[in-house]
C-alpha cells in the first residue's frame, strides 16, 4: 500500500508526525509532499528538525499571494506528483489551502482522499478555513473526525456512515507525547500565552488594534510569539512600536513546537484565535480566551473552559483578568491513540 501525504503549514507538520511514525512501524510506504505554503525556517524546518519528520520526498515552492494563485500552484504541482507516484490514497490534514488543493488534485485523478479533521463546522461561510474544510470533506472517501460533534455534523449533512470514522485528535496525541517526553510540569504560571494570526483579525486594522489594546490594558504579563503575517500587519498598522514599548506584552518570534508546548504547560491562560492552540490550551487545563467570534469546538464552550472575547478590548481585558472555568474538565478529543486509529481506518478502507 502506498500513501501520499500532503502537508504545507505549521499545524499540518505537527499533525503528520505520529502518523508518519505509525506508518513506518507498520511498513506502509508514505510519500511526503511539502507544498511550501509555509517556508520560513521557524514556520517549517524547525518542526521537521525538532520532531524528526523525514525530509519531504517532494518540495514544491508555491507563491505567496492570493488564495487562487496558491491553490492553482499546489493543484498542478500535486497532480504531477500523483501521476508519477500512483498512490492508493492521498492523505490531507486540517483546513488550509494545501489541504483543499491536495484533495482536489487527487479526487480529479480518481485517487481516493482521506481527510484528517473532517466535519468541523461553523456558520462562518466565508471563513477561509470553513471553505477549505467543507470542500475537502466533499472530495473525501474517508472522513476522520477528532470529536463526536464533528462526526454528528457529517452524518447530519448526509455523508455515508461507512465513510465517517471517529478517531480522536492527532494534535492531542503529539501534545501529550511531548509533555511526557519533555517531563513538563503542568502549572498555572505568572504569564499568559497569546497567538493571533486569523485573516479576519490581522488584516483588519480595527480588530488588530482592539486585540493589542486588550492585551496592553490588561496590565498582565503576556508572552506573544508572533506569526510572520501578524508581524507584517503590526508594522503596517503602526502597532509594533506601541506593543514593543509597553511593559507587559512580550513579543517573540514564532517558536519551535517544543518551546511552544513548554510555554503552554507553564502559562496561566491561553489567549488565541488559533484552531489548534485553543484545543491544546483546553487539553492542558488552561482557561482559553478566544479572540474571534467563530466557535470551533463548541464542546469546549459548553464545558465552560472557553470565553469568546472576540476582538473587543474591554471583553479581552475582562476575560484575561477574571475568566474562571469550572472544575470539571471532560475529555473531548479522544484517548491519545488517534494516530493509530487513523492509520487503521486507512488500511481497512484502502489496502487491496
Ligand atoms: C495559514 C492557513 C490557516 C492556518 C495557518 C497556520 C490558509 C488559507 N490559511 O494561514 O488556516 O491557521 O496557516 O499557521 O491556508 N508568511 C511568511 N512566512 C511563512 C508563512 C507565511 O512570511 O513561512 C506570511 C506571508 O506574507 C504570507 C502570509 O504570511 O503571504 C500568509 O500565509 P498563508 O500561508 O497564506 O496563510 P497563514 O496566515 O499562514
Ligand atoms: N505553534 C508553535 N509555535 C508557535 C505557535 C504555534 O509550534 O509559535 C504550534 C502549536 O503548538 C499548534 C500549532 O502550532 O500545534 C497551531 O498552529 P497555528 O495556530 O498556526 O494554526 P491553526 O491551528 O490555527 O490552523
Amino acid at each position: 500500500m502506498k500513501i501520499v501525504s500532503v502537508v504545507g503549514t505549521r499545524p499540518n507538520f505537527i499533525k503528520e508526525v505520529l502518523i508518519n511514525r505509525r506508518l513506518k512501524l507498520l511498513g506502509i510506504q508514505e510519500v511526503l509532499v511539502h507544498t511550501g505554503q509555509h517556508y520560513d525556517r521557524e514556520m517549517s524546518d524547525v518542526f521537521f528538525d525538532q520532531l524528526q519528520i523525514p525530509v519531504p520526498d517532494y518540495q514544491l515552492e508555491v507563491p505567496t499571494g492570493s488564495h487562487a494563485r496558491q491553490t492553482a500552484a499546489i493543484l498542478t504541482g500535486v497532480e504531477e506528483i500523483l501521476l508519477q507516484e500512483k498512490p492508493d490514497v492521498t492523505l490531507v490534514y486540517g483546513d488550509v489551502t494545501s489541504t483543499l488543493a491536495g484533495a482536489l488534485a487527487s479526487a480529479k485523478l480518481r485517487i481516493p482522499v482521506a481527510h484528517v479533521e473532517a466535519g468541523i463546522r461553523t456558520d462562518a461561510r466565508y471563513n477561509p478555513e470553513e471553505i477549505n474544510r467543507r470542500l475537502t470533506d466533499h472530495l473525501s472517501e474517508l472522513l476522520l473526525t477528532n470529536t463526536e460533534e464533528a462526526t454528528a455534523a457529517l452524518l447530519d449533512e448526509g455523508f455515508p456512515q461507512a465513510d465517517v470514522v471517529f478517531t480522536g485528535d492527532v494534535m492531542q496525541d503529539i501534545l501529550l507525547h511531548t509533555v511526557k517526553s519533555l517531563e513538563l510540569e503542568l502549572r498555572r504560571g505568572d504569564y499568559h500565552l497569546a497567538t493571533v494570526h486569523r485573516a479576519e483579525n490581522v488584516d483588519s486594522r480595527e480588530r488588530l488594534t482592539e486585540i493589542v489594546e486588550g492585551f496592553i490594558q490588561s496590565g498582565q504579563h503576556i508572552l506573544f510569539p508572533v506569526h510572520p503575517r501578524t508581524r507584517k500587519k503590526l508594522e503596517e498598522f503602526g502597532l509594533l512600536d506601541r506593543v514593543e514599548s509597553c511593559k507587559n506584552v512580550e513579543l517573540l518570534p514564532p517558536v519551535g513546537y517544543k518551546e511552544f508546548v513548554t510555554l503552554l504547560a507553564g502559562c496561566d491562560k491561553v489567549l488565541t484565535d488559533s484552531g489548534g492552540v485553543r484545543r491544546e490550551g483546553y487539553i492542558l487545563g488552561k482557561p482559553v480566551v478566544v479572540l474571534i467570534e467563530i466557535t470551533w469546538f463548541p464542546a469546549i464552550l459548553r464545558a465552560g473552559w472557553k470565553r469568546i472575547a472576540g476582538a473587543k478590548r474591554d471583553a479581552i481585558v475582562e476575560a484575561i483578568r477574571d475568566f474562571t472555568p469550572p472544575s470539571e474538565h471532560p475529555p473531548i478529543f479522544g484517548n491519545g491513540d488517534a494516530h493509530e486509529r487513523i492509520v487503521a481506518a486507512i488500511v481497512e478502507k484502502f489496502s487491496k
